[in-house]
């Protein structure tokens, strides 16, 4: 069963789950004056309930684990996440009735663990400095000390995170653009958005060029991995072959591109800022380019970091 079928079903009884997707795309006008040939659009995942880009995978891989009964209210959704997912499990799990838990790092902003908690989540935090991958390590034990109690989502190696996208995302890209798009600029946390989209949009025309953002330090910016660290895991479903070039996130520009784009009346968080200083990177070499990020969650989300303190 494919995710608006699943979609249709789980709404009857969470009607916010039918809220998720479906977003608009809008037009940035950021370089109108440097770059007039080029169309940059930005499509607005932060009107998902849960605020971000996430509910669509999170949403996906619950409701499947529902409908094959791997998972019931008898068990706790347990995942780590950098806070966007985290938020999406919390809600759906309060507005299924089904205990979460879920590892993050402590430096996830205030905002994102208040919101976790005030669903009635449950957090383990492991320190920033050890990155990312310390909370796969820590979920992993947590699983594996009491894996009756847990459905582990797994986010990182769960296809249906990348099949929401495919499913969703691309398709409403590809019709918001009339089939017009010609880039797609994003990033890698989990991998599931550039997975998902890249491979939809080549299949509908393989020269949809797929654009990858990985930021020049850690912790740079939040909801992005850096790939570039040799010690760095790499997502077990990211496939790696949809990507066409790679980008060095810089990020004193990337959160210049989130003032830019609060000058246009866009509110945005940190990873959409790197997601803009990567599609102006690639409009400045194309010519006639339709470009296509992901607002992937909303500027407010990031007041207690130092992001708008400029
Ligand atoms: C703010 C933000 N941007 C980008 C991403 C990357 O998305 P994905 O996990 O699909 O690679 C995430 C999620 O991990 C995120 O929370």
């Amino acid at each position: 069963m494919g995710f608006y079928e699943l979609q249709q079903r789980f709404a009857k009884t969470c009607p916010a789950l039918g809220l998720i997707g479906n977003t608009p795309l809008v037009r940035v006008d950021c370089f109108k004056e440097e770059l007039p040939d080029v169309e940059i659009y930005a499509k607005m995942e932060a009107f998902n309930p849960g605020g971000s880009l996430k509910d669509r995978s999170v949403a996906y891989m619950v409701m499947a684990a529902l409908e094959s009964g791997e998972l019931d209210a008898t068990r706790t959704i347990l995942d780590s996440s950098s806070g966007n997912a985290g938020i999406a499990y919390a809600w759906l799990g309060a507005a299924l009735g089904i205990p979460v838990t879920l590892v993050i790092p402590d430096n996830a902003s205030v905002e994102r663990k208040k919101r976790i908690l005030a669903h009635g989540a449950t957090i383990h935090y492991t320190r920033a400095q050890d990155g990312y991958d310390e909370t796969l390590r820590e979920v992993r034990k947590l699983n594996d000390a009491d894996p009756d109690r847990y459905f582990y989502a797994n986010q990182y190696a769960n296809d249906y995170n990348w099949r929401a996208h495919y499913e969703t995302t691309a398709e409403e890209i590809w019709e918001q653009t009339d089939g017009r798009v010609t880039h797609f600029v994003t990033g890698v946390g989990t991998g599931g958005t550039i997975t998902g989209v890249g491979r939809k949009l080549k299949e509908k025309n393989s020269r949809v060029r797929i654009e990858c953002v990985v930021p020049d330090a850690f912790p740079g910016i939040e909801g992005l991995k850096p790939l570039k660290d040799p010690h760095d895991i790499v997502p077990e479903l990211l496939d790696k072959s949809v990507i066409d070039r790679m980008w060095d996130a810089d990020v004193d520009e990337a959160w210049e591109m989130n003032q830019r784009l609060a000058r246009v009346g866009l509110f945005a968080g940190q990873s959409t800022g790197a997601y803009l200083a990567g599609a102006r990177a690639v409009a400045k070499e194309a010519q006639n380019a339709v470009i296509v990020i992901l607002l992937n969650d909303i500027g407010e989300r990031y007041m207690s970091t130092r992001l708008w303190d400029a």
